[in-house]
Formats: C-alpha cells, sequence, structure tokens
C-alpha cells in the first residue's frame, strides 16, 4: 500500500467528471487500499478518487468513531434523499476551511462494494453528509462551491496563499 498526493483546491483537475468502473478487479481493489491508507493517514472521514486525480467512481468512507468501519462505494447513486440538515464541512483538498452546506439529512445509496456486488445503504448523520460530499468529487463539485462568490474568492486566495508558502 501507499499513500496518495492529494490534490488541493483550486486546482482544475478537481473539476474532472469521474468515470463509472466497469470491472472491479486486482487494480481497483489496490487503489481502493492506497485511498483507505490516504484517508486514515491524512486523518480524514472521506475520500473520493477524484481527489487523488483518478477519475473514476471511487470513494471511501470512514464515519466511525472507532475508525474501523470502512465504507467502499463504487459508481455510487442516490436512489432517495429525505429532509434536510445543515452540517459544518471540511475537506481534505481544502485544508482548514470549515463551512456550513445545505444537503439532504438522509440518503439511500446504491453502489458496488469490493466484492464487485451491488448493495444499497441506508445514511444520516454524518455519514449521509460524507456520502454526498464525497459524491459531489465525482461529479467535480468541491463543498466550497456551495457558498457566496465572496467566500470562495477569499477561500481560493487563502488556498494559493498556503501553497506559495509551502512551495
Ligand atoms: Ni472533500
Amino acid at each position: 500500500m501507499s499513500r496518495l498526493h492529494i490534490l488541493r483546491y483550486p486546482d482544475p483537475r478537481l473539476h474532472t467528471i469521474a468515470a463509472p468502473v466497469e470491472e472491479v478487479n486486482e487494480s481497483i481493489r489496490s487503489l481502493i487500499a492506497d485511498m483507505a491508507e490516504t484517508m486514515y493517514a491524512a486523518p480524514g472521514v472521506g475520500l473520493a478518487a477524484t481527489q487523488v486525480n483518478v477519475h473514476k467512481q471511487i470513494i471511501v468512507i470512514d464515519a466511525s468513531d472507532t475508525r474501523d468501519k470502512l465504507l467502499t462505494l463504487i459508481n455510487p447513486e442516490i436512489l432517495a434523499a429525505i429532509g434536510v440538515a445543515d452540517c459544518e464541512e471540511g475537506c481534505l483538498s481544502v485544508p482548514g476551511i470549515y463551512e456550513k452546506i445545505e444537503r439532504a439529512e438522509r440518503v439511500v445509496v446504491r453502489a458496488r462494494g469490493l466484492d464487485g456486488e451491488h448493495f444499497d445503504v441506508e445514511a444520516e448523520g454524518l455519514l449521509s453528509v460524507c456520502i454526498q460530499h464525497e459524491m459531489d468529487h465525482l461529479k467535480g463539485r468541491v463543498f466550497v462551491e456551495y457558498l457566496s462568490r465572496l467566500k470562495q474568492t477569499r477561500i481560493r486566495a487563502k488556498m494559493q496563499k498556503q501553497q506559495r508558502q509551502s512551495a
């Protein structure tokens, strides 16, 4: 396993739309193991393949307190979205920024797992928010893009300054 490089906002590659995975094979499983290692090391609660510059519909999430409940979603689709919740979100691609975003309170998602089989997951709370946030990445959308233009401009400037300082 190896840790992968995480793209930082406003990297334009974060706007790439991910393609569905055709076959869940060893190379996909190996990528997923690397994504999980990268997420746990960061540490973060979720990571989309888009963030490691692989434009395939793959997400890893662990929203548990114990950090031992890895959920892998391949080709996820939302079957139902119920209610409204606004939760403070953060993102490994936008370090240090936390903002409230409006999401569905509960979602039912269908995806393929590591064995390639389809399964449904019903989520609420942090897990629901996290699934929606990561699915947005697969569509090329970063959470800060829900904010006002003014806030986005400020965040972009802050990120570019951070990157200049670490370069
Ligand atoms: Ni994110």
